[in-house]
């Protein structure tokens, strides 16, 4: 069980990143004005947020599992047309065909049964409406987590088991593809979202992980001070560094989009 909680947390370890993926995300998707959108797995409204800047929405509704995650949200987001509640992708507290655009961001691979998430995410679009979502590309292009990982479980071999690369095997285009027409979707698309994801230090890499929430960050709380500080320092030696302290990796996303009929 992957641990979600604590907004203040989250936004520092991904929500700063998951931002930077929403905008290009929504640019790609390009939906028109005055639309009713769905934000499935919202966490700390980040997703939620970008639509209102950016897509001039009637309404937007976020549900996500987490009450400390929709609690965060519903504090931080302070637009009339946002609202938020608890539940989960299996079983969307909506109605059918309520929404012109179901979005889903960075949370399909949490989702322990995606199939049904889809198509949820169906039965909530209107037919002719829009179904979409995005994921890291754990498995190849997610580096400041790969580092993480390919380091911990040099460490500590069962650490291997838990590397978000080994277990989300599934956030590929193909897969991906797959998954959307399988819950009978049209038109379905596939594309990459690249982010810079610089950290202007060493520590602004590495505090993130000291909160706990997040696998990687679960997983380094899970170590003794010892075994964490080992941990660390592998990592400061093992990430490219400029002169200037700062550290320059990239974020890989698929955005995947498809017609409800
Ligand atoms: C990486 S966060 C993404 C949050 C937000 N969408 C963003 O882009 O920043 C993953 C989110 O998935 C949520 N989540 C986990 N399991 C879920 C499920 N079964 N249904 C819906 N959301 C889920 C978590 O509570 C968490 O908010």
């Amino acid at each position: 069980m992957d641990s979600w909680a604590g907004g203040r947390s989250y936004e520092s370890y991904v929500g700063r990143w998951s931002r930077l993926v929403a905008r290009e995300f929504l640019a790609w998707l390009d939906r028109p004005a005055d639309a009713g959108w769905l934000d499935v797995g919202c966490g700390t409204g980040a997703l939620t947020e970008m639509v209102l800047a950016r897509c001039a929405p009637s309404e937007v509704v976020g549900v996500d599992p987490s009450p400390s995650f929709v609690e965060y949200a519903a504090a931080c987001v302070a637009d009339p047309r946002a609202s938020f509640q608890v539940g989960t992708a299996q079983a969307l507290p909506v109605d059918d065909a309520a929404f012109d655009v179901v979005v889903s961001g960075l949370v399909l691979n949490f989702v322990p049964d995606r199939s049904a998430a889809l198509r949820e995410m169906r039965r909530a679009a209107r037919p002719g409406g829009t179904v979409a979502a995005y994921v890291w590309d754990y498995p190849d292009e997610m580096q400041l987590m790969t580092h993480f990982w390919d380091t911990a479980a040099g460490l500590a071999p069962a650490a291997a088991a838990l590397h978000e690369g080994a277990r989300f095997p599934f956030c590929r285009p193909e897969a991906l593809h797959a998954l959307f027409t399988d819950a009978g979707l049209e038109n379905v698309e596939a594309q990459p979202v690249v982010v810079p994801t610089v950290f202007g230090d060493f520590d602004d890499y590495w505090v993130p992980f000291l909160s706990g929430t997040g696998p990687a960050p679960a997983y380094a709380m899970s170590l003794g001070d010892g075994d964490r500080a080992h941990l660390r320092e592998a990592l400061r030696a093992r990430l490219p560094t400029e002169d200037d302290g700062s550290i320059h990796l990239t974020a890989r996303a698929w955005a995947l989009s498809g017609t409800a009929a």
